[in-house]
């Protein structure tokens, strides 16, 4: 009978941004970061193996992709076929689970997902440490959804030790509001807005400098639970780096009008005694960081003033695990 693994992930924002590369090929990262892992978006991926077909399959909800996508799974699925040394072809079904039609699907959870699934169809049994260093080859924040809880992606100083750990399991009061700006599809990937900021941007090295100084930081908030700390420097490293692509040749900027809006309410429901920080990756979307007592409070406030663009509420997020009894 035909093998089937079924791995799930999900998503996480980084507090900590992981902004450019030192080697686009091996995705190592030109600075540490540190994530939460999200229980609301996850994603179900089930691989088995085509022994009589030349070319890997990926179906992605229900649909089979176009050549070029399921190229870009098949030079992923190379890096355990070298390394289990085989060479039959896979077939991978994934289903991504996000509470809004489209716009908050992540490449983190999805390559998290396949490559925790790869792990045991190949054989590879790889322990979770190593297997982030495989999957962060598919997709650079894709290497946190390894782990659940706080997790940091130590840059390291090769592809063998830049890896993942988990900092602590965040089951302290901890929550995450998600408020869906816009879910149009992104102008400029994250993977192409970060090599033109490395490239161009006057602010880049002052962005490494700080990234550095913020990481060291925010792990002293954790250890001590402090969460307005915590919040603070979140808040404050996420705009260093939307500052860096306002450096770049030529500037560009993900947000929008909305967003805009969006990150003065927060600021002002916490003028009202109502801790919450606001942070965004490479799209118009906010994330806003907040006690988990307090979200559904802060939620109401956010939902009242945005009716058209309801928030989405997420506790935390446990790391990449199989579905399938083995
Ligand atoms: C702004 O992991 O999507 O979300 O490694 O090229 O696949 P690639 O990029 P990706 O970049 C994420 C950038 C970010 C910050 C973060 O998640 O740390």
């Amino acid at each position: 009978t035909e093998k089937r693994i079924t791995a799930r992930a999900h998503t996480n924002i980084a507090l900590i941004k992981y902004w450019g590369k030192r080697d686009e090929k091996l995705f190592l990262p030109m600075n540490s970061s540190l994530s939460l892992t999200l229980d609301a978006f996850y994603t179900d991926t089930t691989t088995s193996f085509l022994p009589e077909s030349q070319e890997d399959i990926f179906i992605l909800n229900g649909v089979t992709q176009e050549k070029k996508e399921q190229e870009k799974i098949s030079a992923f699925i190379d890096l355990f076929r070298e390394a289990a040394g085989i060479s039959t072809k896979i077939k991978v079904e994934s289903t991504n689970h996000v509470p809004t039609a489209a716009g908050l699907a992540s490449s983190a959870s999805a390559f998290a997902a396949l490559g925790t699934s790869l792990n045991e169809l190949t054989g590879m049994k790889m322990d979770k440490t190593t297997l982030s260093t495989f999957v962060r080859q598919g997709s650079g924040s894709a290497t946190r959804s390894i782990f659940g809880g706080f997790v940091e992606w130590d840059m390291g100083t090769n592809s063998f030790d830049s890896c993942a750990k988990q900092i602590d399991d965040a089951s302290w009061d901890i929550a995450m509001l998600t408020i869906p700006v816009s879910t149009d599809k992104k102008k400029l990937s994250s993977r192409e807005g970060m090599k033109l900021t490395v490239e161009t941007s006057a602010f880049y090295p002052a962005w490494v400098a700080q990234a550095g100084k913020d990481l060291h930081m925010i792990k002293e908030a954790i250890a001590a639970k402090d969460f307005i700390r915590l919040g603070e420097i979140t808040e404050a490293n996420g705009m260093k780096m939307h500052g860096t692509m306002l450096g770049a040749i030529p500037p560009f900027s993900y947000w929008e009008p909305l967003t805009v809006k969006v990150l003065q309410k927060v600021t002002e429901i916490r003028g009202q005694g109502l801790p919450c920080y606001y942070t965004m990756d490479a799209g118009p979307n906010v994330k806003v960081l907040c006690r988990k007592s307090q979200a559904a409070e802060i939620k109401q406030i956010l939902d009242d003033t945005f009716p058209e663009n309801l928030s989405i509420f997420s506790g935390v997020g446990q790391g990449a695990y199989l579905l399938t009894d083995i």
